[in-house]
């Protein structure tokens, strides 16, 4: 595991869509996992400039997500699918259909769960997946539990997720209670991870994911046990780490 301390969110973000534009020249027609949430939004909008200039190219890349909740259709703001359309796919020549999230509004989990894992497979796994940190661990939406989920799955939010995530809609009631996420064992067979977190409210956390026990009370714990994995903090969200 690598960890790299960036200054701020700004510097943070540079750094993990180097990384990402790395991936995509060294192999144009990769397949990168991506997340939502407001920590890789920044990387999203340096990919876009550099695009832009002429420096990326996304018209060979295919691309999966982590996870989206369960029963907000595409139009829905607050849907994982609007917001990666709205931050990246729209702003970039990446071919629609290659894009893929997870369908919350497939009232069958077992079907849509089994659709996306199969989907994953049928590219040949992910070469890079990027990941933010929840404030309690979580990892796509893998919350703390007694065990690592290995497939993607449907699950129950926690408390504290539907806590942080109110802010987005009119009231904690309107938070979807469940979401559909890749499974812990999918992202772990990811061939590369970029994990990026930043804010000193998070600090705790980075410690305990990359320096404490591996354990499912703390789903990216499991990530100390992955061969390839690159940490970008910034110097708030490492605070706590050891010297
Ligand atoms: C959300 C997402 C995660 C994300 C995390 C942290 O609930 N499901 O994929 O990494 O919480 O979000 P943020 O980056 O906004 O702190």
């Amino acid at each position: 595991m690598r960890i790299i301390v960036a200054k701020d969110y700004k510097d943070m973000s540079r750094k993990a869509a180097n990384i990402i534009s790395a991936q995509i020249i060294t192999k144009p027609n990769c397949v990168l996992g991506l997340a939502t949430g407001s920590s890789p939004i920044g990387t999203y909008d340096q990919l876009v400039e550099w695009y832009e200039k002429g420096d990326l190219d996304f018209s060979q890349v295919s691309s999966v997500n982590l996870d989206e909740y369960r029963g907000l259709d595409h139009s829905h703001d607050q849907s994982y699918y609007y917001f990666m359309h709205e931050h990246l796919f729209d702003r970039v020549n990446i071919d629609p259909a290659h894009t893929n999230v997870p369908d919350g509004t497939e009232a069958d989990a077992e079907k849509e769960c089994k659709r996306y894992e199969e989907l994953i497979a049928s590219y040949g796994g992910v070469d890079l997946q990027l990941l933010g940190l929840g404030h309690n661990g979580h990892i796509g939406f893998n919350e703390p539990a007694s065990a690592f989920d290995k497939v993607t799955h449907c699950v129950d939010l926690t408390e504290s997720t539907i806590e942080a995530n109110k802010r987005f809609f009119a009231s904690a009631d309107d938070v979807p209670k469940q979401a559909y996420t890749m499974g812990i064992g999918t992202i772990m067979k990811a061939k590369k991870i970029l994990i990026v977190v930043s804010g000193e409210d998070k600090a705790d956390i980075v410690a305990k994911a990359f320096y404490g026990d591996v354990t499912p009370e703390v789903p990216a714990s499991i990530l100390q046990f992955h061969p390839d994995v690159t940490v970008v903090v910034d110097e708030a969200a490492a605070s706590k780490l050891p010297k």
